[in-house]
Parts: C-alpha cells; sequence; structure tokens
C-alpha cells in the first residue's frame, strides 16, 4: 500500500493561475462572442528575438551532425552559457562569482519549489504578502506551514506589504529560517532600494535566516538606483540564493530556462550545529534529480547575450514597459489608486468602491472582458486589490484602457 504525502491535502484544490483559466474558460462557453483581452498570468506575447532563434536553428542543425550533437549535457549547464551569465548579469555589476556557483535549469520556478529538497521540513518561513504563491504552496507540500487559518499559514510568518506601509516590508517580528524576497515584486510591481535590501541582508546576516532572493523581473528595472541582484550588497553571499529566469527577460516562458546561483561561502546547518555548503547539496540535488536544460534551449539563451541578442531584448522589454505606462497613466486617469509599472511588468490596483479582489475581477471579466489576478489570490494582504500585466499586445493594451476609462 502506498501512502501519500499527506501535506499535498492541505493544499487549496487547484494553483491560482489554473482556477482563473477555469473562470475565464467557463465565461467563454457562456458568452462566446465577447472578445476577452488577457492580462491575469504574467505570460509574454512578443516573439523571441531573431538572434536567439538563429542561435537556436544553428544548435538544432548541429545536433544532426556526428562532429556538433549533444548528448545528455553537464546537469549544471553548459560553460558557454554559465561563462556569459557572470561575465554579463553579475560581473558587470561588479559582483563576481565562480562557475560552479550558478546552476543554469528549465525556470525560476522549478528551482524555487525544488529548492526545500536540500532543507529541513521543520525550518520556519517568512514570506511577504502578498507573495509568488510557489513559494508557500511547495512548502505546504513540504509539511513546513502547518495549518490553513483564516486564510494563513500558522507556521508562515506573513510580512505585510500594503498601502499603509507603502509596500515597504518590515523585518518580521517573529524569528525565521527562510524568509523569501522577490524583487522587482510579483505581484505588487514594487521595488527595494539599495538601502532597504542591505537591511535585510544585515538582519539575515545577524539571525542566520537564508534568504531565497527571487530576482526574475531585474531586466525591467529602469532606476539605476535600484539593485539587479541582492549579491550587490555585501555580505550578501554568506546569506542569499538568488533565482533567474529567461522567462520575462527574453520571453523564455515557452521555451524554458532560468537559474539559480547558490555562492559557496553560504552554509546551512545540521542539527547538530555543523555548517554545510548548501551549494554541493544543491549540485548533489540536481545531478540526482536533473538531467540539464537541452542544448538548444541553451544556445538560444546564450544569444540573450550577444550584442544584437541585447539590444532585440532590450527592445521587448522597452515594449513591454511602454505597456505599462499607457496603463499606469490610464488607470490613474480612471481615479484608481494603482502602484507598480515603473521598474516592473506588473500593476497592483485598489479596487473601487472597497470591491474584494473576486468581485473586481469578476466584474472586469465580465463587464468589461479584461482578465486580471485577483489580490487576494496572492495572500491575505492582497484582498481589495487586483494585478493586471502588461505583458499584452499593444492594440490589446490600448483597447483594454479604452474600455476601462469608459466603464469607470
Ligand atoms: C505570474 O503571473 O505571476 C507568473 O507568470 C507566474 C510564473 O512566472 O510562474
Amino acid at each position: 500500500m502506498a501512502l501519500i504525502n499527506e501535506h499535498f491535502l492541505k493544499l487549496q484544490n487547484s494553483y491560482l493561475f489554473s482556477d482563473i483559466a477555469k473562470k475565464v474558460n467557463s465565461f467563454k462557453v457562456t458568452h462566446p462572442k465577447d472578445k476577452i483581452i488577457r492580462m491575469g498570468i504574467g505570460d509574454v506575447t512578443q516573439p523571441l528575438a531573431p538572434a536567439v532563434i538563429e542561435a537556436m536553428h544553428k544548435a538544432v542543425d548541429d545536433l544532426a551532425t556526428t562532429d556538433n550533437f549533444h548528448g545528455y549535457g553537464p546537469e549544471q549547464g553548459y560553460s558557454f552559457l554559465i561563462d556569459a551569465i557572470i561575465k554579463n548579469d553579475y560581473a558587470s555589476r561588479g559582483v563576481f562569482l565562480e562557475p560552479g556557483e550558478v546552476f543554469v535549469s528549465d525556470g525560476a520556478k522549478s528551482d524555487c519549489g525544488n529548492i526545500g529538497d536540500i532543507l529541513r521540513h521543520d525550518n520556519s518561513i517568512g514570506v511577504l504578502d502578498p507573495v509568488y504563491p510557489v513559494y508557500i504552496d511547495s512548502n505546504v507540500m513540504s509539511g513546513r506551514t502547518g495549518v490553513l487559518e483564516d486564510g494563513k499559514w500558522s507556521d508562515v510568518v506573513y510580512i505585510p506589504c500594503t498601502e499603509a506601509n507603502n509596500f515597504t516590508p518590515e523585518l518580521p517580528a517573529r524569528r525565521v529560517d527562510i524568509l523569501y524576497l522577490c524583487y522587482p515584486n510579483n505581484p505588487t510591481g514594487t521595488t527595494l532600494t539599495k538601502d532597504e535590501l542591505k537591511k535585510w541582508v544585515n538582519y539575515a546576516l545577524a539571525n542566520d535566516v537564508l534568504i531565497m532572493y527571487d530576482s526574475a523581473y531585474e531586466a525591467y528595472i529602469q532606476d539605476p538606483n535600484i539593485p539587479h541582484s541582492i549579491y550587490e550588497i555585501k555580505g550578501a553571499k554568506k546569506v542569499a540564493i538568488e533565482f533567474r529566469s529567461f522567462s520575462k527577460t527574453a520571453g523564455f516562458t515557452g521555451v524554458r530556462c532560468g537559474y539559480t546561483v547558490v555562492p559557496k561561502e553560504l552554509n546551512g546547518f545540521t542539527l547538530g550545529g555543523e555548517r554545510v555548503q548548501l551549494n554541493k547539496l544543491w549540485n548533489r540535488r540536481q545531478t540526482t534529480k536533473f538531467n540539464g536544460t537541452s542544448y538548444i534551449t541553451q544556445r538560444g539563451a546564450e544569444a540573450v547575450y550577444s550584442p544584437e541578442g541585447k539590444e532585440q531584448v532590450k527592445a521587448t522589454i522597452n515594449y513591454y514597459m511602454t505597456n505599462a505606462h499607457i496603463m499606469k497613466e490610464a488607470i490613474q486617469g480612471c481615479g484608481l489608486k494603482v502602484w507598480g509599472g515603473e521598474n516592473a511588468p506588473y500593476l497592483w490596483i485598489k479596487a473601487p468602491k472597497d470591491l474584494s479582489s473576486w468581485k473586481f475581477f469578476d466584474k472586469l471579466l465580465y463587464e468589461v472582458n479584461i482578465v486580471g489576478t485577483p489580490g487576494v489570490g496572492f495572500g491575505p494582504s492582497g484582498e481589495g486589490y487586483l494585478r493586471l500585466t502588461a505583458f499584452g499586445d499593444r492594440d490589446d493594451t490600448l483597447e483594454a484602457m479604452a474600455r476601462l476609462k469608459k466603464w469607470l
């Protein structure tokens, strides 16, 4: 008899974005003629950069020859991509990493979820609230979160980010072992300055806290004073793991490629207090459970760092950030309060007339045929808010804003 991992039974029936997809699908059945504009899940709409396409075509041709054929690659990723990552994403910002500290993967979502494999089940967790649901749900699966009471897990410390604190989180009131930070933030689109991030790194250094830093949206930062990597802060290599993704940077949501940095200076502890390099454990985990990202994909990712690739990728990011600008102006013009959209592709909107998140979601869907993501789906402090993404096509974005103006 196979016994199940009963922690799965504590989870809500389905993942937030699957729930929303179901609601939208049932709307489509009853309203087949209505044109829905999707601004819900943060999925990109613009094609891959020509430099990426060219590199991937070439990689396919490589596989057609005996000389350039590639079978299993290194589980950690090919050195051509790791070297490009270190040089372009880190050295350019004064951060020096060794090749063995970067692990290429099929995306930040998998790594954020899988990282828990190397950590004990009874670590306490701290999250910003609202929060990307993967951090919570993956810890529920591992039994780290306790029980759900009034929308909150009993063993999770929620650190509210709301209008009341201008979306600047305060250090947790209770001790946490592992802390998840995501900046630029999903879902609120807000950012932390270098000084604010320093406060978190110093807190982690002083209290032996492990920070999981998700910087999947760093390519959207426009303000030069906002840090792209937590390692820009002194001492951070001793306390933080960083997750990065090509999904939003270069439109790889369907291609799948990301990477995780686990510095060699970073230690965890045994119950007996012995220090252990987390890098070794993650390497062991990956070599056992992962066979690497495909050669074709990694060649495509490498091309993101070529001179043409950089230019083309930047143009697409500018396209989305122009959408964000159009949206922010239009939403403010409607008299609504909105945050984000300046250094991130997400806009966080306060629902009008004290509507709940789901009520606002339903009204948008049924009355103006726009799909958003209800803020409460990201955590209790998200109640009364809704997230829109700027990843749409320009014409759709303009049409959505025109509909919104007419409606409000
Ligand atoms: C989101 O909409 O929050 C993201 O697209 C989800 C993800 O990146 O997995």
